[in-house]
Order: C-alpha cells, then structure tokens, then sequence
C-alpha cells in the first residue's frame, strides 16, 4: 500500500532524527525501554498529567518548580485533577497520602540547587 507518508521523519516536531538518538541514550543509560524528550519542562510536565483523567489523584513532591506548582494549583486542577503536595523524602508521608484514586506520584527535583533533597525513588515506587 502507498503511505501518503513514505518517510520515518515527515515533521520534525512529531519525530526527527537527532531527537531519537537523545532518547535512545537516555533510555540506555537508565536501563529502561523507551525514553521521551521533550523541548521543555513544563512540556514533559503537561504531557505526563494528560495521562490522567478528571476524578484521578497524584501526588507531587512539595518542593517543585514553581511553575509546576502554578500549572497544578491553578490549571490542572480546573480539569479535575486533584494532587497532594507531599515531601517525598519522607516514604511514610507517601504511603499515608495515597488514595484508591491515585494514579501518578510526582518526584521532581528541588527548585534550590545549593541543597538536595533526595527522594528513595526505588521504596516510594
Ligand atoms: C524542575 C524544573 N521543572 C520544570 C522547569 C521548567 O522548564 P521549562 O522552562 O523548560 O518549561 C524547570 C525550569 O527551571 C525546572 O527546574
């Protein structure tokens, strides 16, 4: 059959070349399958909360980016997302925070880098 489409790379936003190596990388350094790069932050942060639906819940680290914080508070709970700010670093404070609605829990990296606050990925999994 004759793709209207015969090219892997037809648009350069949808998919590129360049773009596809970068996420191969990643995902090979992580030891993971795939790998999705985005051009911005608050990008890869919209996308992610689409995958959730009005009614779900997530949880978030209490100290994200600010603009993370913003795009929650004010925009995507207007869609019917509710989120917990939670401080991640403590496992305990995840485990009492989850709901039978949970659907996605949010572990960002601190918006001060003079310090680090670090979160047990592998136990808040
Ligand atoms: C942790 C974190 N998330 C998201 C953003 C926003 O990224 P962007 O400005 O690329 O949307 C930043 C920007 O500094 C950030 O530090």
């Amino acid at each position: 059959m004759l793709s209207l489409f015969p090219f892997r790379y037809e648009y350069s936003r949808s998919g590129n070349p360049t773009r596809n190596s970068l996420e191969k990388c990643l995902a090979s350094l992580d030891g993971a399958k795939h790998c999705m790069a985005f051009s911005s932050g608050l990008g890869a942060t919209t996308a992610l909360t689409h995958l959730l639906s009005a009614g779900d819940h997530m949880i978030s680290h209490d100290d994200v980016y600010g603009g993370t914080n913003r795009y929650f508070r004010k925009v995507a709970s207007r869609f019917g997302i509710e989120i917990s700010f939670v401080d991640c670093t403590q496992p305990e404070k995840v485990k009492a925070a989850i709901k039978s609605n949970t659907k996605m829990v949010r572990k960002d990296f601190c918006t001060i880098f003079l310090y680090v606050r670090v979160v047990n990925i592998l136990f808040v999994s």
